[in-house]
């Protein structure tokens, strides 16, 4: 049984891990191109800079992965001297602050737009098939929360700021609505919002004060 792990890609980022992500990330692409609003033939041209500028951690967004360390022992040896260790990148979550989400195109669900909230986005979720049902999303999960419990975004250092992290999911991914519960996750009722396509929903988890949190349906608040 290899060893799993769960970390944040840590700046400066090199290339060793931007080829490690980029092969994990069209890997999920090609695996369940269902599952995402992006494609294979358009992440598959993305340049070194393009992967860089995606991984790279600020305050303001990060990536975790989940990695699975196996020991290769030689047949006929006994000499742990020869033992090797192979990583191999089998997970990964990203979140996405309320400054950067400025900068892209990102649409807030009108029922939301007027509160007064740091929004956070939860993006790229994906656990290689063969080490699902073992609990690594939960990880994720819990560590990207983690992060965001801790981030200010741009808020003043003594301002105690309401977190939201937001997510999109299709209404048919029963695995992946199964994780975001699990997490702290719940559905989000938006029946104005017109901005998702319509086979896809909202999930919300509050973070708030610090290190308290809940989830909550918004709407009905
Ligand atoms: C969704 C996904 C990330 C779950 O990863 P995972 O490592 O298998 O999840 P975990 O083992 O941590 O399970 C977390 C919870 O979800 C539940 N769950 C996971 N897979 C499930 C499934 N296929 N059916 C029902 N429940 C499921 C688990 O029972 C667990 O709940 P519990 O703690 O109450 O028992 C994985 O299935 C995946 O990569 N799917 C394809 C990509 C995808 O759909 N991404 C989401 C895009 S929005």
């Amino acid at each position: 049984m290899p060893n799993i792990s769960v970390c944040k890609i840590s700046a400066p980022v090199t290339l060793a891990t931007i080829q490690s992500f980029a092969t994990l990330r069209l890997r999920s692409l090609q695996v369940n191109p269902e599952a995402f609003g992006s494609n294979y033939a358009r992440e598959v041209a993305f340049t070194e800079e393009q992967w860089r500028e995606r991984i790279e951690p600020n305050s303001d967004k990060a990536t975790f992965i989940a990695t699975a360390t196996h020991m290769n022992l030689p047949e006929h040896s006994q000499d742990v001297a020869t033992v090797t260790d192979e990583e191999q990148w089998i997970g990964s979550v990203s979140i996405l602050g309320p400054d950067y989400l400025t900068k892209i195109p990102f649409t807030l669900p009108a029922a939301f737009e007027e509160r007064d909230e740091l929004w956070y986005m939860l993006v790229g979720t994906w656990v290689e098939p063969q080490f699902r049902g073992m609990g690594i999303g939960k990880r994720l999960m819990r560590e990207a929360l983690q992060w965001a419990t801790g981030s200010r975004g741009a808020s003043p250092p003594n301002e105690v700021q309401k977190k939201c992290v937001l997510l999109r999911v299709h209404a048919q991914n029963t695995a992946a609505q199964m994780l975001y519960r699990a997490s702290g996750f719940e559905r989000f009722e938006d029946p104005e919002d017109e901005s998702a396509p319509s086979d896809e929903i909202w999930m919300g988890y509050r973070v708030q004060n610090g290190d308290n949190s809940s989830a909550i349906n918004d709407a009905q608040e």
